[in-house]
């Protein structure tokens, strides 16, 4: 899909998407868009609402917007009109930018048209949405110029809509070896460099905390690495380090999931933000140097796995206790923040997860569990997700926590071994190998990675994360840090 600005709808024949305002049903003005008129008693603009009429050889869809216009429900509202009128759209669509929409409000809605073409059916015999095809053109009428935002909001779509896939493919295809391909593939088209390091490269670097994670499974681990600077940097560049789980299934290990595991393809999700960041920051162009870590592996059960009360050992050279396998996150990205922070040194860093059913426990599926130990990152990285509708909440640090961790016989054990404070013990786990950096904050985003919405039957992905990175390494150069 590509956005085209045109002055007026005169000429234009097709499908015309005019989004509307909500007035009151009892409004004796209709609402009128060129020539074609529509009583307030059967549409008045009420969200979630919308009317077709078919007049002058047109499809006109009226959209309503009701009153309240945040970025996430602009952006749901195209989303629908994308996926469910997919059949009467022609050739010809156009979008009418109301004069009141600001930037951000045009970039939610042709993101959300964009997205809107996301189909689950990966297995099926589909015809794609013809949004999709490369010389697709979308019709934009606005009175301002719009094709900045228009571009950029495309941009961010597809990379999100890269990341529907990476989540929602299913772990026979995203294996490993398939997201190192996938960085170095996207890497190369958008102007990042990425190093994989293949089991005996990690073996050589010490990354054992990581690889015991891989053991039990025939899929060969891959600790991904990728680097983006931007052009002209100097030494006032910020530099920003990710880190992302990159579990392709969890099975639990050893400590099987008797629970159940259906949906534990998600649990990379972490790492894919991160890549569909990188990818969209290097696409952006943003004036700010990222660096980032994406250990990827899968936690299974087989003779060679790693077992309850082993102990290992890990890049930052502390031993670990692992009292249940399936806390398995927090020791790849253990892994994955040592080696950042070594080799590296990034002045911020963010790490994100699928890492605990204690976040689900305590925020349900509303927001990602935050913990920073820097109040301007803190700021920034809410109003970030505010602005877009990727919330995040802060949870505490303390040190009251600390004892949660502390082993007998190792340096640190990976699990309390109490159902209690889940989500808080892990992120102290992972304070303890972030050498007490002063800038780092740990995103646990098990409750919103993956969620039921209208769009399809079973739960999917959300790329979330995607957008909230971008935007919060955007809003770098405005702050402090
Ligand atoms: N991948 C899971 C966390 C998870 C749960 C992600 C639900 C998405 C949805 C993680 O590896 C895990 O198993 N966590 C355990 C930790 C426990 C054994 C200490 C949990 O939260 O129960
Ligand atoms: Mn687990
Ligand atoms: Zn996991």
């Amino acid at each position: 899909m590509r956005t085209k600005i045109i002055d007026t709808v005169n000429e234009f024949v097709g499908t015309i998407l005019i989004p509307v305002f909500e007035t009151h049903p009892l409004s004796l003005v209709p609402i009128e868009f060129h020539g074609v008129r529509v009583s307030a008693k059967v549409f008045c603009g009420k969200r979630d609402t919308h009317y077709a009429v078919e007049k002058y050889n047109s499809t006109h869809i009226f959209i309503g917007m009701g009153q309240v216009l945040d970025y996430k429900s602009i952006k749901t509202i195209f989303r629908r009109i994308a996926s469910k009128y997919e059949e009467i759209f022609g050739e010809n669509v156009a979008l009418i930018i109301p004069d009141a929409f600001t930037n951000e409000q045009v970039e939610a809605a042709v993101s959300g048209l964009y997205l809107g073409t996301y189909n689950l059916g990966h297995f099926k015999k589909t015809v794609r949405h013809q949004f999709l095809k490369e010389d697709f053109e979308l019709n934009i009428i606005a009175k301002k110029d719009c094709s900045e935002i228009t571009a950029r909001a495309i941009k961010i779509a597809k990379a999100q809509f890269e990341i529907f896939n990476l989540v929602d493919l299913p772990p026979n295809v995203v294996t490993p070896q398939y997201l190192s391909d996938w960085a170095q593939k996207n890497g190369d088209e958008f102007g990042f460099s990425t190093t994989v390091l293949d089991r005996k490269a990690s073996e050589e670097a010490g990354l054992l905390a990581f690889l015991a994670v891989g053991k039990g499974s025939e899929k060969e681990p891959q600790f991904v690495i990728m680097d983006y600077i931007p052009e002209n940097s100097n030494e006032k560049t910020k530099h920003i380090g990710l880190v992302g789980k990159g579990i392709t299934f969890d099975t639990g290990g050893l400590n099987i999931k008797t629970a159940g595991m259906l949906h534990m393809k998600c649990d990379m999700a972490g790492g894919a933000a991160v890549m569909g960041a990188m990818r969209l920051v290097a696409d952006l162009k943003l004036p700010v140097k990222v660096t980032a870590v994406v250990p990827c592996c899968e936690n299974s059960v087989d003779s060679k796995s790693f077992l309850p009360s082993d102990v290992i050992g890990s890049y930052s050279g502390s031993s670990i206790e692992i009292i249940d396998t399936d806390a398995e996150g927090r020791l790849i990205l253990a892994d994955g923040l040592s080696y950042l922070i070594k080799n590296f040194k990034p002045g911020i860093i963010v790490d994100i997860a699928t890492l605990t059913g204690s976040s689900i426990g305590t925020f349900g599926y509303e927001c990602g569990a935050l913990f920073t130990n820097n109040e301007t990152i803190c700021r920034q990285l809410q109003q970030s997700g505010d602005a877009i509708g990727e919330r995040l909440w802060q949870l505490p640090l303390w040190d009251a926590y600390k004892s949660d961790i502390e082993s007998e016989i190792a340096d640190v054990k990976n699990y309390s071994g109490k159902p209690v404070a889940g989500a808080i013990s892990a992120a102290k786990f992972l304070e303890y190998f972030t050498e007490n950096h002063k800038a780092w904050a740990h995103l646990d985003i098990a409750g919103v990675a993956f969620g039921d919405d209208e769009f399809a039957k079973t739960k999917h992905a959300t790329a979330y994360g995607v957008h909230l990175l971008t935007k919060f390494i955007e809003s770098l150069n405005y702050g402090q840090q």
